[in-house]
């Protein structure tokens, strides 16, 4: 049996404007029901890199293949099977919101009910309100539910959360979490972590147009960047020590102190706190050569 072949494939794709190196070589796979979370800071070339994907942006040059197809020659057959949410939409229509999701169903060969999906998003009450009408945060649901609406079998979503208040943050993941139990396959992009930790079954991350990192949420920065970390404090102050065995330091701790260690605190670095130390590693790199660029 042949394994089948992934929804998304990316091979040293570049792209530059001008003098300009937007993305300098970026591969990764997307494999079928896969959530990949792509992370990276404001201009690192996420939206760029998912743009080429969606076939709004032509590479210049490396290859991509997206559902089977080059994104660049996708048709409307092809467009029809994906889902998109792009960073920033212009939907500020004087239509309501239930005639918007309405017509865009009317694209697609198979739609998802369309109240189905309003009511998905939060939006029930709002189905008969004018889009222009809505706040910023009510807009960017309309968003996600045409992206879903169509019944992709892949959706890319770019910052898809931005702007929602937090009780509408995890609506969406149980949204999201239903199209992956589907079986629909996700590329994300989010700055917020906890998302990505919540949702993603990969990460890559990607620093200055090149792939920093990439793995299972869990092996992102390395088995040692997540070895749990204990604090406490006793008559000499405060301390702090990474060990692999957390419960067996606190037992001793205990043991000493002959009771419950002051300000005692055991905490597993966060997706963020690996993100955050793989991200400044990476700029400290790039500050190292430029120092020496302009030192030569
Ligand atoms: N049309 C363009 N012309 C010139 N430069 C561009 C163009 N589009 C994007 N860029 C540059 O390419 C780089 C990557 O942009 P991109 O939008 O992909 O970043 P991003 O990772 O999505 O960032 P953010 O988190 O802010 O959304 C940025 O430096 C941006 O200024
Ligand atoms: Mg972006």
């Amino acid at each position: 049996m042949t394994t089948p072949e992934p929804h998304v494939r990316v091979r040293d794709l570049r792209k530059t404007y001008g003098n300009f190196v937007a993305l300098d070589g970026v591969s990764f796979d997307i494999e079928r029901g896969e959530t990949f979370a792509l992370l990276g800071p404001n201009g690192a070339g996420k939206s760029t890199t998912i743009e080429i994907l969606e076939g709004y942006r032509d590479r210049s040059s490396g290859e991509a293949s997206v559902l089977g197809v080059d994104p660049q020659h996708g048709g409307l057959d092809w467009k029809a099977r994906l889902g998109i949410v792009l960073q920033s939409s212009g939907e500020s229509g004087n239509v309501t919101v239930r005639e918007q999701l309405a017509h865009f169903a009317g694209f697609y060969p198979h739609p998802r009910d369309v109240d189905e999906v309003i009511a998905a998003v939060g939006l029930t009450d709002k189905a008969k309100s004018r889009i222009k009408s809505l706040s910023g945060g009510q807009r960017r649901r309309v968003d996600v539910a045409l992206g879903v609406v169509g019944r992709p079998e892949l959706l890319f979503l770019d910052e898809p959360t931005t702007g929602f208040d937090p009780e509408a943050r995890r609506e969406f993941w149980e949204l999201i979490r239903s199209l992956k139990r589907e079986g629909t396959t996700i590329l994300l992009t989010t700055h917020y972590l906890d998302e990505a930790a919540q949702l993603g079954d990969r990460a890559g991350v990607i620093a200055g147009g090149t792939l920093i990192d990439i793995g299972t949420i869990d092996e992102i920065g390395g088995a040692d960047s997540r070895i749990p970390l204990v604090r406490w404090r006793d008559e000499n102050g405060q301390h702090e020590e990474r060990t692999t065995e957390p419960a067996s330091l606190v037992a001793r701790l205990f043991a000493a102190t002959g009771g419950e260690p002051a300000g005692l605190e055991v905490r597993r670095p966060s997706l963020e706190d690996v993100y955050l130390a793989l991200v400044a590693a990476h700029g400290t790199n790039d500050k190292t050569m430029d120092q020496l660029e302009h030192s030569l």
